[in-house]
């Protein structure tokens, strides 16, 4: 076995690293504008040398924004997606059971936590923020695939969490600490999360032809280049919070835009794909599509 993940001890680890809402952002408390709120590992907005240091932080914060509203709407299929897994068997494993629901339910908690963040965020910032969505209907879209690729997507976006956190403690003294213990307090929840998945995974893979694994495939890919192609429309919303804030046009948008899309593209796609956990599930399932996945890989780095 690849590793010794299983629902009881996973199960004691999450209601040890449990916290409340509270712990992270009270609902009166204000973020700091005056600091950046992301990573610049993640960010890139310092790298962008046609923007000031002032222009640089709006985009940067901008880029949290999209932060708070990607993991919202991706925290949104997973609830469900938890729900529809756990509920064929509620009478075999009590700790299976526990697990996943208890795992659901911290979904539901990160959706209210990514909540609070953003109304503090629009409290405190000067202009709305478009972002895309409906997260009902790009949650549809995705849940529309095989269970095994709407599996290995969340298994890939659990392990991006920690990935995120330590980017966020190695890069940025200059952090406001709200979102630093944000990412902080994911990841502690999530470490948890991505065991889960890795037996969900496990267990919709098992009993599969390698054909039809290489479907899944076929599917995670086609959730990744849907997720993308919004990635895309949010990296142009952006620039245009920006240029409402900055009062004017950006005279290389094409070049910052495609530089922000990838940017998000590693964020929210990239970092998960080259988890080392993610790829040890993906070599287990079957060589080819590990094989598959690091070919990928270099167009979201
Ligand atoms: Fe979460
Ligand atoms: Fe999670």
């Amino acid at each position: 076995m690849y590793h010794d993940f299983n629902y009881e001890a996973t199960l004691a680890s999450s209601l040890r690293a449990q916290w409340q809402l509270d712990d992270v952002l009270r609902e009166d408390q204000a973020l700091d504008f005056s600091r950046n709120f992301m990573p610049e590992s993640l960010a890139r907005t310092a790298a962008l040398g046609s923007l000031n240091p002032f222009e640089q932080r709006i985009l940067n914060q901008i880029s949290a924004h999209q932060y708070l509203c990607i993991f919202g709407v991706v925290e949104e299929f997973i609830l469900p997606f938890l729900l529809d897994h756990a509920r064929p068997a509620l009478r075999d494993d009590d700790y299976r059971v526990r697990a996943l629901l208890n795992f659901a339910s911290e979904e539901a908690k990160h959706i209210h936590l990514f909540k609070r963040f953003h109304e503090a965020f629009v409290r405190g910032f000067p202009v709305e923020c478009q972002m895309i969505g409906p997260s009902e209907a790009i949650g549809a879209e995705v849940l529309r695939h095989d269970p095994l690729a709407v599996a290995l997507v969340i298994l890939m976006i659990e392990w991006m969490t920690q990935q995120h956190y330590l980017g966020s403690i190695r890069d940025d003294g200059d952090l406001d600490p709200l979102f630093k213990s944000l990412m902080k307090h994911h990841w502690m929840e999530e470490a948890q999360h991505a065991k889960l998945d890795t037996l969900i995974v496990d267990a919709l893979g098992e009993g599969r032809s390698e054909a039809q694994i290489d479907q899944a495939i076929d599917e995670f890919f086609e959730i990744g280049g849907f997720l993308d192609e919004g990635l895309k429309q949010q990296a142009a919303f952006n620039l245009d919070a920006l240029e409402k804030v900055i009062g004017r046009k950006l005279d290389d948008r094409d070049e910052i835009l495609a530089q922000q899309h990838q940017a998000a593209r590693w964020t929210y796609i990239g970092s998960g794909m080259v988890h080392d956990r993610f790829k040890a599930t993906l070599a287990t399932l079957s060589a080819r599509a590990a094989e598959r996945m690091a070919e990928a890989a270099p167009v979201f780095a």
